[in-house]
């Protein structure tokens, strides 16, 4: 059942539920707080009281300075933030049920400092998963991914002492390569791993390439590998949902058991705004009993963590609802199909997943002078083989048609 918490509001309603939740949560000045290890920001640097801040909803959370401290969906958090707290709840079961298709209630979450934490957050909760219910050791896990994956899989791995495999992909499909991943399945089981963390992709940073459930699930189970699939969505998980095609990358396939999201990517939220969500049940795999100061305790990599993050991403969501959001992805993803086309025009070969606004090109039949013009992003800045275009909100129509005419004048001298 698709739910609806996902609404526009005007200006004024976001301005005034924020303004609102502000006023729920402890007041450091007025209120005799002594006990509580956080304050408002400094006034002597940070002005309370310019005139600007009673039109600015999110600066003003960054002053109140809220700790989001904790994983709210468990229940029990810190009371003195419980007003700011349930503007993240509400940020949660967006992403969660409307975005992707989550039951309602059915999902753990929490606004994370960005996809590299929340990716960690996944691999640290299936590898004491792993150890608490099946008795694993390290050497027993591994954390596996597309050759295209983003390198926090690689971090997770390192920090989790997992061990780490990357599957070969399709040089043109950007698909994962089936014989790899069975041969190194079975080189892994062989080796004594029996359980096995996926950090399947939705749009990879480089393609934007997107993987498919069932490119890893046949094989592992041919291979008798217990395994949970985390879903990368820190760059798509604002897109892909919205363009249409079909995917199963989300809480309507049994087999996904949680994703990253990033608001700083696509979202344009501040830095500090990743999003990490899992099925009910397992965030208690990570949860710190030592942790006793804080109530409910806590379940998060990062521990203390501004609610005006999670403020932020909401305000945005807000601002567009649903349907506004899906407009706007529509609108960037046919801009960066008119850079396709031009592309195909002039036989400059690139990969472009369907319904994505990322192009990458081969580096050696793109000229150098418009890479460096228009500032292309390389896979590796030593030996360049692709570069990348994202169409994002500042790549407007206006610029997408001067790197058409240039490419035309480039190619055609
Ligand atoms: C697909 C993907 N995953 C994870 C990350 C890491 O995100 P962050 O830099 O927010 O930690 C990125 C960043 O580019 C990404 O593109």
């Amino acid at each position: 059942m698709q739910t609806n918490v996902w609404k526009k509001h005007t200006r004024e309603e976001i301005k005034q539920r924020v303004f609102d939740a502000i006023d729920q949560n402890v007041n450091f000045i007025e209120s005799d707080v002594i006990g509580i290890p956080g304050s408002r920001l400094d006034p002597r640097v940070f002005y309370q009281d310019a005139p600007f801040l009673a039109d600015a909803p999110f600066l003003n959370a960054l002053i109140r300075n809220p700790n989001h401290i904790g994983c709210h969906t468990l229940g029990d958090s810190e009371p003195f933030f419980a007003g700011t707290q349930a503007i993240e709840l509400d940020t949660i079961r967006i992403c969660a049920e409307d975005i992707l298709n989550a039951q309602p209630g059915t999902v753990d979450g929490y606004v994370a400092s960005g996809g590299t934490e929340a990716n960690i957050q996944a691999a640290w909760i299936y590898r004491n998963y792993f150890q608490q219910e099946k008795g694993a050791q390290s050497n027993d896990i591994a954390v596996i991914c597309s050759a295209d994956n983003h390198y926090s899989a690689a971090k997770a791995a390192n920090l989790l002492n997992l061990r780490f495999v990357r599957i070969n992909v399709d040089d043109d499909t950007r698909n994962i390569d089936p014989q790899h991943l069975s041969s190194t399945l079975s080189h892994l089981k062989n080796d004594g791993v029996k359980h096995v963390i996926v950090i399947a992709n939705m749009m990879t940073t480089m393609f934007g390439s997107v993987d498919h459930p069932d490119d890893y699930t046949p094989a592992l189970k041919a291979h008798d590998m217990e395994y949970f699939i985390h879903v990368d969505g820190a760059y798509g998980g604002f897109v892909y949902p919205f363009n249409g095609e079909e995917h199963g990358l989300d809480f309507s396939h049994p087999d996904i058991s949680s994703v990253t999201l990033d608001a700083h990517k696509m979202v344009q939220a501040p830095y500090g705004t990743g999003v990490f969500l899992i099925r009910k049940g397992y965030m208690k795999y990570v949860r710190n009993s030592e942790a006793s100061y804080v109530k409910g305790l806590d379940a998060t990599l990062i521990g203390s963590r501004s609610g005006a993050n999670a403020i932020a991403i909401w305000m945005i969501l807000s601002t567009y609802g649903k349907q506004g959001w899906t407009e706007k992805i529509q609108t960037l993803i046919e801009r960066a199909n008119r850079i396709a086309r031009a592309l195909t025009h002039h036989n400059i070969r690139f990969f472009q997943e369907r319904g994505s606004n990322i192009i990458t090109i081969r580096a050696e039949d793109m000229p150098i002078e418009l890479i460096n013009a228009f500032h292309l992003v390389p896979d590796d800045h030593d030996n360049p083989r692709w570069v990348k275009i994202v169409v994002m909100e500042h790549v407007t129509d206006d610029k997408v048609s001067r790197f058409i005419e240039r490419l035309s004048m480039v190619v055609n001298t």
